[in-house]
């Protein structure tokens, strides 16, 4: 099994960008694995899970460690939102940024050279950006060459007209603060969050962390609160469209927490949407568009998820600081990992 060290990844990559590349795991499986028991939304029953233990242990979490609002992943402006935010449950000791405390590490970071306001004043563009799945490659794109090139970019894929295109380069300046696409050791190096947090091992929490059988990467305790009147509850709606990496690289299994009057779920694109079951825990496909959806306004509540996270084909050696590939690589699609209890113990498929 081959070994892939850290150190000898390049800066401008992300880990998972680095090794999946070097061993051509796009063209090899991730366009073309499909799973045994083929679905779009799993959901799992927990034979091993005391809810009300871990409801009770997250919120002490809270008062013990704090609570991060999500930064600002739009623009550029170091803004943390009051309705989604929570507690890393994993952090990577090399991180890059120092200002961020560990327990906040998979809590975002703003976006380099990106205005503020190019979102929030022209959220067609937002909607046309994650229809054509242009989201991960706008932010580097304006990252490695600056905004006006990223303007030119989406003039080119259609997404504005020469109008708009001129309209924005006359209003936002040329900002090229980085100049270098850097990735390493980053908010965007999924598998740099290796490590659990003091926070994931607080507790009833430690129950969970003993249970998982991969290595953790991008895992965190995410709340929504503070979605008080409907104006509010529209506005979280619209900006919580999103994607993150596929399931190859990111095995997420999205544990509910509770769901007072049934009002908190998960939507994927083309698919629909499906209230959350607390205590259930649900597995997608993460490189589809979706978003977590409040259907009402919940004034004084909050809703819980525990993130999980793990790396489904790749063992953390933290002696060595090298992943290595496991038993599973290319092999097993990870939807059949979770089914069969490879990702974590005690898990019941609901069928
Ligand atoms: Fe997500």
């Amino acid at each position: 099994m081959k070994k892939f060290y850290v150190k000898d990844c390049p800066d401008h990559k992300p880990v998972h960008i680095w090794i999946g590349e070097s061993l051509g795991m796009e063209e090899k499986f991730i366009n073309k694995m499909k799973p045994k028991n083929p679905d779009v939304l799993y959901e799992f029953e927990d034979t091993l899970l005391d809810l009300e233990k871990l409801k009770e242990d997250s919120e002490k979490a809270f008062e013990e460690y704090g609570w991060y609002g999500f930064l600002n992943i739009f623009g550029g402006k170091f803004a943390r939102s009051d309705g989604y935010g929570g507690l890393s449950l994993v952090y990577n000791k090399d991180y890059r940024y120092e200002n961020i405390p560990d327990n906040a590490q998979t809590l975002g970071y703003p976006r380099s050279n990106f205005p503020d306001e190019l979102f929030t004043e022209n959220f067609e563009l937002f909607e046309k950006v994650m229809e054509k799945r242009l989201d991960k490659d706008i932010w580097s794109e304006a990252q490695e060459f600056g905004m006006h090139h990223a303007f030119r970019f989406l003039h080119k894929h259609e997404i504005i007209d020469e109008q708009k295109l001129n309209e924005l380069l006359a209003k936002f300046p040329d900002r090229k603060d980085v100049g270098e696409r850097i990735n390493l050791n980053t908010y965007s190096d999924t598998w740099g969050f290796n490590r659990w947090s003091d926070p994931a091992k607080y507790g009833y929490l430690n129950e969970i962390v003993k249970r998982v059988k991969r290595s953790p990467v991008r895992s965190r305790l995410a709340q929504i609160k503070n979605i008080d009147t409907e104006e509010r509850k529209e506005q979280a709606n619209k900006y919580l469209w999103h994607r993150d990496d596929t399931w190859f690289y990111e095995l997420r299994i999205n544990l509910s927490l509770h769901n007072e009057n049934n009002v908190y779920g998960i939507e994927i694109e083309n698919y629909g949407s499906k209230p959350f079951i607390p205590g259930n825990w649900y597995v997608w496909d993460t490189y589809v568009t979706h978003r977590p959806y409040v259907n009402q306004a919940m004034p004084g509540k909050a809703r819980t998820n525990y993130v999980l996270a793990v790396n489904p084909w790749f063992d953390w050696i933290e002696e060595e600081q090298c992943w290595v590939q496991n038993e599973f690589y290319g092999e097993k699609h990870p939807a059949d990992m979770v089914i069969e209890g490879d990702a974590i113990e005690g898990l019941k498929l609901v069928q």
